[in-house]
């Protein structure tokens, strides 16, 4: 069975979904579960493009064990040498570049001939192996590619010492027999296609980027570039957990599996949720709430009988467990640090009590405590930032004749503000009073609310979206109050404003 290599790219294409972008902090806390889950490649970001991005790929590079690391490089000079030299210490380490191969870029964007394209390819290729082993080159915009020509430039790039070539469908544009055809003929025409591997990276824009990576893999690629829940530029890129739940369970089709350790999924997408405020759609394949939930009466006379009738794919195999009741305000610390543990958690001490703490004070307003209930709290520190403000105390007077009116307490610095402000909603009076306190001017772009399970005392999660002086963050926040959330959510999003500032 052909073993396909997972070259995740979340932190890099997937980054570049409108309003998705990560610090360091939360790319590495990414990449530490990428690793969990079993990728062969992070492509952590690009090195050259901002000094934020320099840095999370020597972060990632430097602290996270397992995957190689890799940067994108444009094929310019200036690129190659920052990818290297911000991946320099990493143990495991790769460098992606890439140039347009499509007549339409050529003429259009770059205004340079063929055989400037392929000189300048071949020379970036030469100078990124002078510095490291292991090269990726991407032609890109290779679905529009003449085929004789990108032939010609792969031959050309493995000469050059690339060990990868990635066949890009950057617009999105094949679909799956055309793409099939296209990884076929490059194995018969490319003389040297043995000394490296072929890899795909699909673009979703017509819904096809899983169906085509999969035609790939039929007609001999070797590696798929994708994302967790498939985010990416515009309308994203394959999606990590489509693709590999179709190579694991049609495995008698393709002869192919990947490494992933497909427990780890439903963790992974949940975290990306959290970290780039992109929610999951309901009837996403796999990690969608709805992926395994069976509303028709025939259908669940099925599953009563016997599961395969109607599930070809285990929830517990991706890491999805039925909502279990776990523990209560009883619970102590060390049944705590057990079920983190078979929560799949390997938290520090300092993160294990930092979130006992959380439980203690849910554990106090809900009686019961589900899995997700504790995912959540763990999430919640993730990535976590100093904390300029904290909440200390809020109530607020509502209902449906009451003008909404919330008094806040807040830790600020070493002293104590209190201010009451009203508002349109309960939600809108507690904002104004924290911008009151805080003395910020941010703009909200983004507000969500969801229940993390059911029933009326379940724990609500809010995630906002602040802009200020063109800085955007995310903050998130989980009570059993829900204006309390939405309290938390927005002092963590000014929190990471006040610390981007110092920075
Ligand atoms: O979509 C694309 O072509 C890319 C390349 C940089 C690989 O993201
Ligand atoms: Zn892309």
């Amino acid at each position: 069975m052909r073993q396909i290599k997972i070259f995740d790219t979340t932190l890099r294409d997937g980054e570049q979904s409108p309003g998705a972008s990560m610090n360091v902090q939360e790319k590495l806390a990414l990449a530490r579960q990428l690793a969990k889950l079993g990728v062969d490649v992070i492509e952590a970001g690009f090195a050259y493009s901002s000094p934020g991005d320099f840095e999370a790929v020597k972060t990632v590079g430097n602290e996270v064990e397992g995957p190689i690391i890799c940067s994108l490089a444009r094929a310019k000079e200036e690129d190659i040498r920052s990818a290297w030299e911000a991946l320099k210490d990493a143990p495991r380490r790769r460098i992606h570049t890439f140039h347009s191969t499509s007549d339409i870029h050529l003429k259009y964007q770059f205004r340079v001939s063929r055989e400037e394209a392929l000189k300048r390819s071949v020379n970036m290729v030469k100078l990124a192996r002078s510095l490291v082993d292991d090269v990726e080159f991407s032609p890109m915009d290779a679905t529009r590619t003449d085929i004789n020509y990108l032939c010609e430039v792969v031959e050309a790039v493995i000469d050059a010492g690339a060990s990868t070539v990635n066949i890009p469908d950057t617009v999105g544009y094949t679909i799956p027999s055309e793409f099939g055809t296209m990884i076929k003929a490059l194995h018969e025409k490319v003389k040297n296609i043995d000394r490296a591997v072929i890899s795909v990276h699909c673009h979703n824009d017509l819904g096809l980027a899983t169906s085509n990576s999969l035609a790939a893999v039929l007609n001999g690629a070797g590696q798929i570039e994708c994302t967790i829940n498939g985010i990416g530029e515009r309308a994203g890129n394959c999606s990590m957990e489509e693709v590999v739940m179709a190579l694991r369970t049609r495995r008698d089709l393709f002869d192919a599996d990947t490494g992933i350790n497909t427990e780890e999924i439903m963790r992974s997408s949940r975290l990306v949720t959290k970290i780039t405020g992109m929610s999951v759609q309901p009837n996403k394949a796999i990690v969608g709430a709805n992926a395994f939930a069976h509303e028709s009466g025939i259908h669940q006379d099925g599953l009563l009988k016997e599961k395969s009738t109607y599930e070809i794919i285990r929830p517990e195999s991706i890491g999805l467990y039925s909502a279990k009741l776990v523990m209560g305000k009883h619970s102590g610390r060390h049944a705590f640090k057990t079920k983190l543990k078979d929560l799949g958690y390997e938290l520090s001490d300092e993160e294990v009590n930092e979130t006992f703490e959380r439980f203690k004070r849910v554990a106090d307003q809900k009686k019961d405590i589900f899995d997700e209930d504790i995912e959540a709290l763990i999430t919640a520190g993730v990535a976590q930032v100093p904390e300029t403000y904290s909440l200390v105390d809020l109530s607020m007077i509502c209902g449906i004749n009451q003008k909404p009116t919330a008094a806040v307490k807040l830790k600020v610095g070493g002293g104590i503000i209190h201010r009451m402000e009203q508002g349109d909603g309960p939600v809108d009076a507690t904002y104004r009073a924290i911008a009151a306190i805080t003395e910020t001017k941010s703009n909200l772009l983004k507000f969500e609310i969801k229940a993390i399970t059911g029933g009326t005392d379940a724990l609500g999660e809010v995630m906002v979206s602040l802009e200020e002086d063109d800085r955007s963050v995310r903050g998130h926040g989980a009570d059993t109050d829900i204006i309390v959330a939405a309290a938390k959510a927005y002092i963590n999003a000014l929190n990471k404003l006040a610390a981007r500032k110092k920075h």
